[in-house]
């Protein structure tokens, strides 16, 4: 990681979550003093005492190391009266429609005071083609024709967003006056990437492109998984045979149980209403999102193959986060999939490293939340693998077939090694990757070892 150059120049954050305090604790690291703020107090307090209000590794350490140049506010005025560049960084879910909900967006446009001053106002929110060009007659109807806008769209990964930040594959910058770009350019002039120079609609559009095609990738390599199931081929060598063609590339063609988070969902989504409101059915985003949703709910007909109905069988789930390294539950696979195994009358239990508190709100009080794998185990007819952390590698121990009603595990993320699950004993199912005849043989003979 980058240490702080210092050139020094004032940077506003609107918005102090994910991608908000990744921005301003990259930006102070870089040399500028960055002021942040959010309409939430609690967080403002939590972060004046020094705490961070989201898990993303490497955020608090650089958060400390530049606490100096940072500092956090609950107002808008704040940011305005000392920053030249605000940065809007606020979320925009999606609504009942699929459309991205703008009302933060708006919210921090109408907050907006009166004023002289010369501002740019730089959109790292994901927000639909077009909303630049609204914003920008907005702020003209309100006599701030001085505020200039430029969409700067972000490419962070949850996990590894510092990285993605310093290191970026490219900057895109797209702006109605060529000056304003450059002021945003110039703030990542000690970064070495590729800068491309646009229109704010094109900006707009690189970002819902980019996402849409990274989800089609993952939809479709999850497709080439189900039908390797059924010829018996192994996707793993299939992906890697594919992704050594530079036509395709070797990122994002690893098969799971759908993809989740606060991105890729809505964007997809986002895009296809934005196509249908213009007029343009987008047929192939119709399919990547039909194909992730069935995607999350084959573990279930795994289950079953070998459980048979899952009434009153107890379901490990390890992992509750939509990937690893991160709390975050938005979109998580886990949701639908506890939702599916609950319905098919299973009792469910689950553990997640560092998501659980977040996932007590949103699964409900139907899934009981354990304080370690061997908890969640203990007593399970399956432990099936949703999110792919590192611990859940050495699942396949003697201790945890001892601990489990049924030795079988369904691992949605292809994280272990087939041969050595089930050289320990396991029946396993994975993605896209041959079956075991002798599973079958293998939970037979745990049983009849139960019962001699
Ligand atoms: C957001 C968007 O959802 C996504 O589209 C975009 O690409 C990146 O930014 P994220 O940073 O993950 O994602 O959102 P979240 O962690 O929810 O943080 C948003 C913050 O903005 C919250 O702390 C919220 O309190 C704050 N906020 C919201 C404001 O400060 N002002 C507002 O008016 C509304
Ligand atoms: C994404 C974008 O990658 C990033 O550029 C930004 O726009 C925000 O959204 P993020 O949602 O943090 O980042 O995670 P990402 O690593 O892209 O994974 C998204 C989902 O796809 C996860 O559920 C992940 O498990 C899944 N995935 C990813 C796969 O199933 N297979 C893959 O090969 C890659």
């Amino acid at each position: 990681m980058s240490a702080a150059r210092g050139n020094g120049t004032a940077v506003g954050v609107v918005g102090a979550g994910y991608v908000g305090l990744v921005t301003a604790a990259c930006f102070a690291d870089l040399g500028h003093d960055v002021v942040c703020c959010d309409v939430n107090p609690e967080r403002i307090e939590a972060l004046l005492a020094g705490r961070v209000p989201i898990y993303e590794p490497g955020v608090e350490s650089l958060l400390e190391r530049n606490r100096a140049r940072l500092s956090f506010t609950l107002e808008l005025a704040d940011v305005l009266r000392r920053c030249r560049i605000v940065f809007v960084c606020v979320d925009t879910p999606p609504t009942a429609s699929g459309d991205a909900d703008l009302s933060r967006v708006d919210a921090v446009v109408a907050g907006i005071p009166q004023t002289g001053t010369r501002h740019v106002l730089v959109m790292k929110s994901t927000v639909p083609v077009g909303t630049g060009d609204k914003v920008r007659l907005e702020l003209t109807a309100r006599g701030l024709d001085q505020i200039g806008y430029v969409s700067n769209p972000e490419f962070l990964r949850e996990g590894r967003a510092l990285a993605d930040f310093m290191e970026p594959d490219r900057i895109v910058i797209g702006a109605f006056e060529g000056a304003d770009g450059q002021a945003v350019a110039d703030l990542y002039a000690d970064i070495e990437a590729p800068v491309i120079r646009t229109d704010v609609a094109s900006a707009e559009m690189i970002k819902y492109g980019s996402n849409a095609f990274l989800a089609t990738k993952i939809s479709f390599i999850n497709e080439i998984a189900n039908v390797c199931e059924e010829v018996g081929a192994d996707v793993g060598v299939v992906a890697q045979g594919m992704g050594l063609d530079e036509r395709i590339g070797p990122h994002f063609l690893r098969p799971g149980i759908g993809f989740g988070g606060s991105c890729f969902p809505k964007d997809v989504n986002a895009l296809k209403q934005l196509a249908g409101n213009s007029g343009y059915h987008f047929q192939l985003l119709t399919a990547v999102i039909e194909v992730n949703e069935l995607q999350k709910r084959r573990v279930v007909g795994k289950l079953e193959k070998h459980l048979g109905s899952l009434r009153g069988r107890r379901i490990a789930m390890l992992g509750l986060a939509f990937k690893a390294n991160t709390d975050d539950m938005r979109e998580a696979s886990s949701i639908v999939l506890a939702s599916r195994l609950r319905s098919e009358g299973a009792d469910v239990v689950a553990y997640d490293p560092v998501a659980t508190e977040k996932a007590r709100g949103v699964l409900g009080d139907g899934v009981e939340l354990a304080g370690s794998v061997l908890e969640a185990v203990t007593g399970a007819d399956a432990a099936v693998i949703v999110t792919e952390w590192g611990e859940f590698r050495h699942l396949a121990t003697r201790v945890v077939k001892e601990a489990m009603a049924t030795p079988l595990i369904v691992d949605g993320r292809n994280l272990l090694d087939p041969r050595q699950a089930r050289a320990a004993g396991f029946a396993y199912e994975s993605v896209g990757r041959p079956a075991d005849p002798a599973d079958m043989l293998r939970i037979a003979a745990d049983r009849a070892d139960a019962v001699s």
